[in-house]
C-alpha cells in the first residue's frame, strides 16, 4: 500500500527526480543573521530534509535589490557572501536526499522605507500598501532597468551556490503589482494590456534565463485570481499562466489565489484555524487542467488525507504543507514508516505567521524544537542515566509534555490530573468552535503517552502525601493558573472571569462590558462568544494598540465578529471600580492619560479578563522536602543541561513546577518549559 501511495511517488521536472510529492513553499522563518542563511536557518531545512520531504523552498521571498529592505527577516539575495551559506544549506539537504530552491522577490511595496539603508520603496504605481503603510514611488525607466539587472544576478548568486531552481514571488509584491488593475495605474507601455502588464515579468524572465542557461529550474508562485473586484480576475490569471507557459521562460506554476494587501484577505489566502480547509485546492487543480503544466500549491493542507487526495486526484504536481512541516518536519518520513499516527498535527493556530509579522522569529504554537535545532532534538532520545520514577502533576500542554518526553527518555512516568480530561487550559480554549483544531494539542500528546506507557490518572486530585507515597525521584508540578480578578478600587467581586463564559458556566447577560487586561486570546474568545449570543458589548482595553498579545491574522476572525456585531471598541481606558446600582453594575472608567478624566459605563454584566494566577499549592507544600526546593539552574535551563542543584541535602525527590503554575504565558512557553527541562532529564 505504502509503495503506492500517490504521495509518495517520485515526481520527474526537467532532469530533477524529486523524491515524493511534498514539499514546503516559501516562507521566511526570520531565522537570518545580518540577513545571511547561517547555522539556524541552515539546521532548520536540513530537519526537513532528515524528515523525508522532497522539497524545501527556502527564503520567503530573499530580497534582490537594495531598495527592498526586509519586511520581515527577509534574506539578502543580491548580496554575494550569500552564496556559500546557501551553499552549505543546499549541501547538507542534497545530503539528506532533499532537493532545494530559493524563492527570489523584490517586495515593491510589501515593505518600508524606515529600516536598512533607507532608500525610497517603490512599487508599479504609487498605490499604498495598507499593511506596511509605505507611500511608493513610481518606477522609473532606470529603476526597472537596475531591478530586472539585480534579479538576473541574484539568479546567478543561486545558481552559483548550487541550489536546483528558484520561484520568484509574484503575489502582492514587485512583479504583480504591475499586473493587477488595483495597483497599476501607469500610462505608459507596461499597463494595458496582458502582454503590457506582463512586461517587465517578461524582461526579468529573459535577463535571468540569460544569466542561468535554459536547464536551471525557475518557477512563478503567482496569483492567478486576486479575487477583489479591483484586482486581477481568473480569466487574466489565466491568461497570464498561459503566457508564462508559452513564453518557454518557466518550469512551473505555483499557484495562489487572493490578496493580501490587508490581514483579512491575507487570511483568505492563508486560512488560519476554524476557516476552511485547502480553500484553493480545486483553483489550483483547475489551472493545472488548464494550462497542462506543473502545478505546485499550499493553502491550509495540513492533514496526510487532503495531501494525499491532491495528488491522487491530479490536482497538483506538488503539495505544499508547508504549516504542517514547522509543526512536524518529519512527516514524509513517518508516512514511509507507515506511523501517520504519530506525525504532531498542525492546527492552524499561525502563531508562526503572527510572529514574523511582528519581527519575531517563527515559532510552532506546540513545537519548541522548531527554528531551535541546534539546541532542541525533534526525536527525543533515551536517556543514558538509570531510569527513574516521574510524577507530573497536570495534564494541561506544559504536563502532557513533560509526561510524553520524560516517558521517551525512558523513565516510569505517572501523570495525575484532576479532571477527567488532558488538556487544561487549552480544553477552554478550544469551547469556542472556531478554535476546536486546538485540541489535538493535547489529544496528540495524550495519545503519544499512551503509547510510550504513561500512566495517566485522571479525576485525581494529588496531595503532598500522594506523592511522598509515590516514591518520585523527580516531581514536576504543571497544575496551571486560575483566572485572578483585576486590582480596582471596589466592587472587583461584582464581575464574572473571561473563564466563566468560555466555560458557559455563566450566561453572557443583555449589555456587557468586558474588561480585557490582558490584550491575548482569552478576552477575544469570550467577547466574540458574547457578541454571538447577541448582546450588546463593549470591550474595554487599557492598551495604546487593541489585543497587543494577538496576531494580525489571528485577530481577522474576532474582527468580523466584532464589526459585524456592533462592538465597540475602546482602547486607553482602564478600570477604576464596579459599583451595584438596582440590577446594573457601573462602571467607573478612567483614562492613564488624564488626572482628571472619569466615566462611566451602566451594564447588566461585567466580564474581566487579567490572565491566571498560578496554582501552585502542591509545589509550596512539597518544596521544603525537595532536594532542590524548587529551585531551577537557569544557566543549565538555557544551555539544556541537567538540574543539579541540591540545596536540601536531605530532600529525596528534585522539585520543579513548569507553565503557569509558575505565571501566566503561553501554550509554547509551557510546552517549551517542559521540553528543555525534560529533554536531559
Ligand atoms: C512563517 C511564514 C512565513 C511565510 N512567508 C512567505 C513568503 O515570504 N513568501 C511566500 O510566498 N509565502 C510565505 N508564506 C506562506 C506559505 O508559503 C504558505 O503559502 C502558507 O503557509 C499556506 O500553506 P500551509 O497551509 O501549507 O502553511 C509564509 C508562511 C509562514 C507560515
Ligand atoms: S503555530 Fe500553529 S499553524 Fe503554525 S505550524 Fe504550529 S500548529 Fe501549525
Amino acid at each position: 500500500m505504502r509503495a503506492n501511495d500517490p504521495l509518495l511517488q517520485p515526481y520527474t521536472i526537467k532532469h530533477l527526480t524529486l523524491r515524493n510529492r511534498i514539499m514546503s513553499t516559501a516562507h521566511e522563518p526570520n531565522y537570518h543573521e545580518d540577513g545571511m542563511p547561517k547555522d539556524r536557518y541552515r539546521l532548520y531545512h536540513v530537519e526537513k530534509a532528515k524528515g523525508g520531504i522532497a522539497l524545501t523552498m527556502t527564503a520567503g521571498s530573499a530580497v534582490v535589490s537594495r531598495d527592498s529592505p526586509p519586511a520581515f527577516g527577509n534574506l539578502l539575495a543580491y548580496k554575494d557572501e550569500i552564496v556559500p551559506w546557501l551553499a552549505k544549506l543546499a549541501d547538507e539537504c542534497h545530503t539528506h536526499g532533499a532537493a532545494v530552491m530559493i524563492q527570489l522577490t523584490h517586495l515593491g511595496r510589501r515593505t518600508n522605507w524606515n529600516k536598512a539603508d533607507w532608500l525610497p520603496v517603490l512599487s508599479a504605481s504609487p498605490v499604498r500598501e495598507p499593511a506596511h503603510r509605505a507611500f511608493p514611488k513610481e518606477m522609473e525607466d532606470w529603476d526597472i532597468e537596475r531591478i530586472v539587472a539585480d534579479y538576473a544576478s541574484a539568479a546567478e548568486r543561486m545558481k552559483a551556490a548550487g541550489l536546483d531552481g528558484f520561484e520568484f514571488e509574484c503575489y502582492g509584491h514587485l512583479m504583480d503589482a504591475f499586473w493587477s488593475p488595483a495597483t497599476n495605474q501607469r500610462d505608459d507601455l507596461y499597463n494595458g494590456s496582458i502582454d503590457n502588464r506582463l512586461r517587465f515579468t517578461m524582461r526579468v524572465l529573459e535577463a535571468v534565463r540569460k544569466a542561468v542557461g535554459p536547464d536551471f529550474l525557475v518557477g512563478c508562485r503567482l496569483v492567478a485570481d486576486e479575487d477583489w473586484d479591483k484586482g486581477l480576475s481568473k480569466a487574466e490569471g489565466l491568461e497570464i499562466c498561459h503566457r508564462l507557459k508559452a513564453s518557454g521562460l518557466v518550469d512551473f506554476l505555483n499557484i495562489i489565489r487572493g490578496h493580501i494587501e490587508h490581514d483579512a484577505p491575507l487570511a483568505k489566502v492563508i486560512p488560519v484555524a476554524g476557516m476552511q480547509a485547502a480553500p484553493h485546492l480545486d483553483f489550483a487543480g483547475e489551472v493545472r487542467a488548464a494550462t497542462k503544466f506543473p502545478v505546485f500549491h499550499a493553502a491550509r493542507i495540513n492533514d496526510v488525507a487532503t495531501a494525499r487526495h491532491a495528488i491522487a486526484e491530479g490536482k497538483l504536481d506538488m503539495v505544499g504543507m508547508t504549516r504542517a512541516h514547522i509543526a512536524d518536519p518529519h512527516i514524509a518520513r513517518k508516512i514511509a514508516e507507515g506511523r501517520e499516527a504519530d506525525i504532531r498535527p498542525c492546527v492552524g493556530a499561525t502563531y508562526c505567521l503572527d510572529r514574523i509579522y511582528e519581527g519575531h522569529e517563527a515559532l510552532c504554537i506546540h513545537n519548541p524544537a522548531t527554528g531551535r535545532e541546534a539546541q532542541m532534538p525533534h526525536v527525543v532520545a533515551k536517556a543514558q542515566g538509570p531510569r527513574r520514577r516521574i510524577a507530573v502533576i497536570g495534564a494541561g500542554p506544559a504536563g502532557l509534555e513533560a509526561a510524553r518526553v520524560t516517558a521517551a527518555r525512558g523513565h516510569e512516568v505517572t501523570l495525575f490530573e484532576a479532571s477527567g480530561n488532558p488538556g487544561g487550559q487549552i480544553r477552554l480554549a478550544a469551547q469556542a468552535k472556531r478554535r476546536r483544531e486546538l485540541i489535538a494539542i493535547a489529544d496528540w500528546r495524550a495519545e503519544q503517552c499512551e503509547r510510550l506507557g504513561v500512566a495517566m490518572k485522571f479525576n485525581q486530585l494529588v496531595e503532598a502525601s500522594d506523592i511522598r507515597d509515590l516514591g518520585a525521584d523527580v516531581v514536576i508540578v504543571a497544575t496551571g493558573g486560575l483566572p485572578q480578578n483585576v486590582t480596582i478600587e471596589e466592587g472587583a467581586d461584582l464581575a464574572v472571569s473571561s473563564w466563566d463564559i468560555l466555560s458557559g458556566d455563566v450566561k453572557p447577560a443583555d449589555d456587557v462590558l468586558l474588561y480585557d487586561d490582558n490584550g491575548a486570546h482569552p478576552g477575544m474568545a469570550a467577547a466574540e462568544l458574547i457578541a454571538e449570543a447577541g448582546a450588546s458589548l463593549e470591550i474595554l482595553s487599557p492598551e495604546r494598540f487593541f489585543a497587543p498579545e494577538m496576531g494580525g491574522l489571528n485577530l481577522v476572525p474576532y474582527m468580523k465578529t466584532f464589526t459585524e456585531r456592533q462592538v465597540r471598541i475602546t482602547t486607553m481606558t482602564r478600570l477604576r471600580a464596579l459599583k451595584r446600582q438596582g440590577n446594573k453594575i457601573q462602571a467607573v472608567l478612567w483614562s492613564p492619560y488624564s488626572e482628571t478624566d472619569s466615566a462611566t459605563r451602566l451594564v447588566d454584566q461585567v466580564v474581566v479578563e487579567n490572565a491566571t494566577a498560578p496554582l501552585a499549592d502542591l509545589y509550596f507544600d512539597l518544596k521544603e522536602e525537595s532536594s532542590n526546593r524548587g529551585e531551577v539552574d537557569y544557566e543549565a535551563f538555557v544551555a539544556g543541561r541537567p538540574q543539579t542543584k541540591r540545596t536540601n541535602p536531605s530532600g529525596r525527590f528534585q522539585l520543579f513546577r513548569i507553565g503557569d503554575a509558575v505565571a501566566s504565558r503561553n501554550i509554547h512557553a509551557a510546552i517549551y518549559d517542559a521540553l528543555r527541562l525534560c529533554v536531559v532529564l
